[in-house]
């Protein structure tokens, strides 16, 4: 039996566009996973929205169907793409230079899709992304004159596309730090900031000011500020449109929002936790440079201090060190290794080790994520659901929460209530696994 009344959803109908602010490694990978995967040529792996199922009501009642089909989401087919990128090469170009999916199995027989996904001028500037240069980029010299152009190519885009809805998904670069300061605080300091070409405002904070004012849900796969401050997040309610970051969770920080609930499961202490990685994608090369290297090491340092929680469990964790490193070495590509070592300490405090060697491909790990994104934030757009979609943290590093709340970043939980929210949207029972009521003692 439900327990609630389901949300009133928007069905589905229509195109789907989804625009990636980039057209580098990780979007040319989705978006090329997608169209082989509607030919029939690869599957979907790592997406929920495609292979995950859902169960409903009691262990007893065997309901457990496809999340897709419980949850009126947009269809493969249904999906347009576009993108924006400093650098003019389209999805064909950039799948070769990236080297992530094989050029004879799965880039040449899509090359015409491919090839027709070609960037729209990107709002760029060098001293948010030191290690790069483009030369597709717009035209005019001021933020707002930017913003409004994004605005136009959106609205174009949507047009030219036949799209019904519109999802943006960041998949650029890492910007430099930013912390929010003063211009961040209200709609009407940030928008004045904007118009005197203030430093504190990026370009990624421009796409997403562009998105909100179009009325188009913006997820944020980078762990840039973006969106991430009360401007947009008051700017979101009051254009009711869905927003969610930071920071694809993929690889090392996923592991480890799964190894530490483990160890605070167990009340086992940890001393320490060295993480270090080789990357030798563009992405690695960006986070050569210490300034957006700053900006990713928050978002992958923040993660044991809310799990472990030291300040309430100081003889295990209060003493801590831990230590993240990403070291560009270009022989790896997209093949990123990424070494953990985790010295771990039991009972009458004896000491123990954990090695962890995740050999894993980034753009194959991120590009589901990109999808489910897409899809997830497009069914919180149609059921009503506006600003900070605390719900879809689970694809994320650095999930962003509404004001006065803390980030849950146990991937499990994470999970739970995802699917909590979904069976929540439909008017479904939540599963607490309380399950006294399969016993005897519960039914009395
Ligand atoms: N792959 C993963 O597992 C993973 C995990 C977490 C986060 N991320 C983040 O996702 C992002 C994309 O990763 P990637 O491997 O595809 O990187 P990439 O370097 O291959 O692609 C990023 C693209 O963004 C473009 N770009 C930079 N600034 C831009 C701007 N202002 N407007 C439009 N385009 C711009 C670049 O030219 C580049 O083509 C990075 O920020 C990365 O840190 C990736």
């Amino acid at each position: 039996m439900a327990e609630t009344t389901p949300r009133t959803i928007a069905p589905a109908k229509g195109k789907l566009g989804v625009l990636c602010v980039g057209l580098g490694a990780v979007a040319s990978t989705f978006m090329a996973g997608v169209e082989l995967a509607r030919r029939g040529k690869a599957r979907p792996i790592g997406s929920l929205t495609q292979l995950a199922t859902i169960r409903l009501g009691k262990r007893t009642e065997s309901r457990t169907p496809l999340i897709r089909e419980f949850v009126p989401l947009a269809g493969l087919d249904d999906l347009v793409f576009g993108a924006w990128d400093p650098i003019p090469d389209n999805a064909y170009e950039s799948c070769l230079k990236c080297g992530v999916l094989d050029k004879h199995e799965h880039v040449e027989p899509i090359r015409d899709f491919l090839q027709a996904i070609k960037p729209m001028p990107a709002v760029f500037d060098q001293h948010y992304v030191k290690r790069l240069s483009g030369v597709n980029v717009k035209p005019g010299k001021s933020k707002r004159e930017w913003a409004e152009a994004l605005r136009k190519d959106i609205r174009e885009f949507k047009a030219s596309g036949g799209c019904d809805r519109v999802v943006i998904v960041w998949c650029a670069s890492t910007e430099i730090f930013i912390q929010p300061g003063a211009t961040h605080q209200t709609l009407a300091a940030f928008e004045k900031a904007m118009d005197a070409n203030d430093v504190t405002i990026a370009p990624s904070m421009l796409y997403a000011w562009a998105a909100l004012m179009e009325g188009i849900p913006f997820a944020n796969g980078a762990p840039n500020l973006t969106v991430d401050f009360p401007a947009l997040e008051q700017l979101a309610l009051d254009k009711k449109v869905a927003i969610g970051g930071k920071d694809f969770k993929t690889g090392q920080t996923m592991l480890k929002t799964v190894l530490s609930p483990m160890f605070k499961a167990r009340m086992l202490g940890v001393a320490g936790w060295y993480s270090t990685n080789i990357l030798g994608n563009r992405d690695g090369e960006v986070l050569d440079d210490p300034e957006s290297f700053k900006t990713k090491e928050e978002s992958k340092l923040g993660v044991l201090e809310y799990i472990l929680q030291p300040k309430m469990y100081p003889e295990l964790y209060g003493e801590l060190y831990h230590k993240v490193r990403i070291n560009y070495y270009p022989p790896r590509g997209d093949n990123k290794e990424g070494w953990d070592n985790i010295d771990i300490f039991g009972w009458c405090g004896y000491p123990m080790q954990i090695k962890v060697d995740f050999l894993c491909r980034d753009s194959i790990l991120a590009a589901p994520l990109v999808l489910d994104l897409a899809l997830f934030f497009d069914l919180a757009q149609r059921a009503g659901f506006s600003g900070v979609q605390e719900w879809l943290s689970f694809y994320f590093k650095s999930p962003q929460v509404g004001p006065g709340l803390y980030p849950e970043h146990d991937l499990f939980i994470q999970h739970t209530k995802l699917k909590n929210t979904l069976r929540y949207l439909m008017g479904e029972e939540q599963i607490t696994h309380l399950g006294v009521e399969y016993y005897e003692y519960g039914k009395e």
